[in-house]
C-alpha cells in the first residue's frame, strides 16, 4: 500500500493530491464515484485529516473531485462519460520549468507591504511617492501628445528614447554611447535574465557581492550558474577576490552594484574600480554594472559609472 513519503521536500498534502489523481486517471475511481472519506483517508495513510483536506481541497481547484453535503467527495462525471473533466495541472508544468519560486522571505515581504502600505520596503529601491514628477510626465503629455506608430517597434527599443538615452548617459554619467549599442528592457531585471540566458551557460562561474539585491539572486540560480561571492565592506568589494576566485573557479563574468549597493548602501571606493578594471582587463572578464541609485544622492554626488571608467 502506498504511503507518502515523510523525508519528501514535497509537502505530505501535494503527495497524496498526486496519489488520488494518479488512481483518478488510472481508472481505480471512474467519472463520478465516490472518494474514501477525508477521515478514512487520513487513517489509511497515517496523516491528519487536515492534510487530506488540503490534498482534496487541491484536486477540487484544478476541477477534478467535486464535495456536496450528504454526498462526500466524488470524481467529477463529464457528459461523456469516458475521461474526467481536466485543467492542466499548472504545479506540474511550474516545478519542471527553469525558474525557481521567490523564496519564502520576498513573499514575505510582499505580503506584509500590502497588508500595511506604510511599511518602507528597502528590498527594493523606489521613490517615494512625492518625488515622482508626476506633474511633467502630465505636462510633456499634454503639450507634445504622441501620434505616431504604437504597434511593434524596433527590437531594440524606441529609437527616440535610445537618442535622448546616448545624451543623458553622457552627461549624467559620463558614459559614450551609440543609439544602436543601447538595447531597451523592461527593467534591469529583464536585463540581467537576457545576459545570463543568452551569453552564459548552466554550470558557468560568476562573481556577485555578497550581500547583494535580492531579486537577482535567484535569476542567477534559475539559470544553474556557480555563484561565487564577493564579500562588501564600507569600501565595497576587494579587486583581490576576484584575482582568488578566477584562480580556482574561472569566473565567467561579475555582477557589480558599485553606488550606493543594495542593500548594503556603500560607495565603491575609486581606486577600488581602477583597480577592478586593471585585474578584470588582465583576465578578459566582462563586468556587468548595475546602477539604478546613482542619480538619487542626496547630497555629494557619487563617483561616475565604472563604465565611464
Ligand atoms: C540593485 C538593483 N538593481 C536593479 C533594481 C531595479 O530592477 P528593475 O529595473 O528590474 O526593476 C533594483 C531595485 O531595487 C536594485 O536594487
Amino acid at each position: 500500500m502506498w504511503k507518502p513519503d515523510r523525508q519528501s521536500k514535497k509537502p505530505l498534502y501535494q503527495q497524496i493530491a498526486e496519489y488520488v489523481e494518479r488512481r483518478i486517471r488510472l481508472g481505480e475511481y471512474p467519472p463520478g464515484s465516490k472518494l474514501p472519506s477525508e477521515r478514512k483517508l487520513a487513517d489509511e495513510l497515517h496523516v491528519n485529516r487536515s492534510t487530506v483536506m488540503q490534498a482534496y481541497e487541491e484536486l477540487r481547484a484544478v476541477g477534478l473531485i467535486e464535495s456536496s453535503v450528504g454526498f462526500g467527495t466524488k470524481v467529477i462525471g463529464d457528459k461523456w462519460g469516458y475521461q474526467p473533466r481536466h485543467a492542466p495541472n499548472w504545479r506540474i508544468y511550474e516545478e519542471s520549468g527553469p525558474f525557481l519560486p521567490n523564496v519564502p522571505f520576498i513573499r514575505r515581504v510582499r505580503e506584509e507591504i500590502r497588508k500595511n502600505p506604510t511599511i518602507i520596503d528597502f528590498a527594493s529601491g523606489e521613490l517615494s511617492n512625492d518625488l515622482f514628477p508626476n506633474y511633467f510626465f502630465k505636462k510633456v503629455w499634454h503639450e507634445n501628445p504622441y501620434e505616431g506608430h504604437l504597434g511593434y517597434d524596433d527590437p531594440q527599443g524606441f529609437m527616440e528614447l535610445r537618442e535622448t538615452l546616448v545624451d543623458f548617459l553622457q552627461k549624467h554619467h559620463r558614459i559614450h554611447a551609440t543609439a544602436s549599442s543601447i538595447l531597451i528592457t523592461s527593467g534591469s531585471q529583464q536585463s540581467l535574465f537576457l545576459i545570463t540566458q543568452c551569453l552564459l551557460s548552466p554550470g558557468d562561474a560568476v562573481a556577485i557581492e555578497d550581500p547583494s539585491y535580492c531579486y537577482s539572486l535567484p535569476m542567477f540560480q534559475s539559470a544553474g550558474l556557480r555563484i561565487f561571492p564577493l564579500p562588501v565592506s564600507s569600501s565595497g568589494i576587494n579587486p583581490d577576490d576576484i584575482l582568488t576566485l578566477h584562480r580556482q573557479h574561472r569566473i565567467k563574468m561579475i555582477f557589480l552594484n558599485p553606488n550606493y549597493q543594495n542593500p548594503t548602501g556603500t560607495v565603491l571606493e575609486t581606486n577600488r574600480r581602477d583597480k577592478i578594471l586593471e585585474i578584470t582587463a588582465e583576465l578578459g572578464i566582462p563586468i556587468v554594472e548595475d546602477d539604478p541609485f546613482s542619480l538619487t544622492a542626496f547630497k555629494e554626488s557619487p563617483p561616475g559609472a565604472v563604465k565611464s571608467l
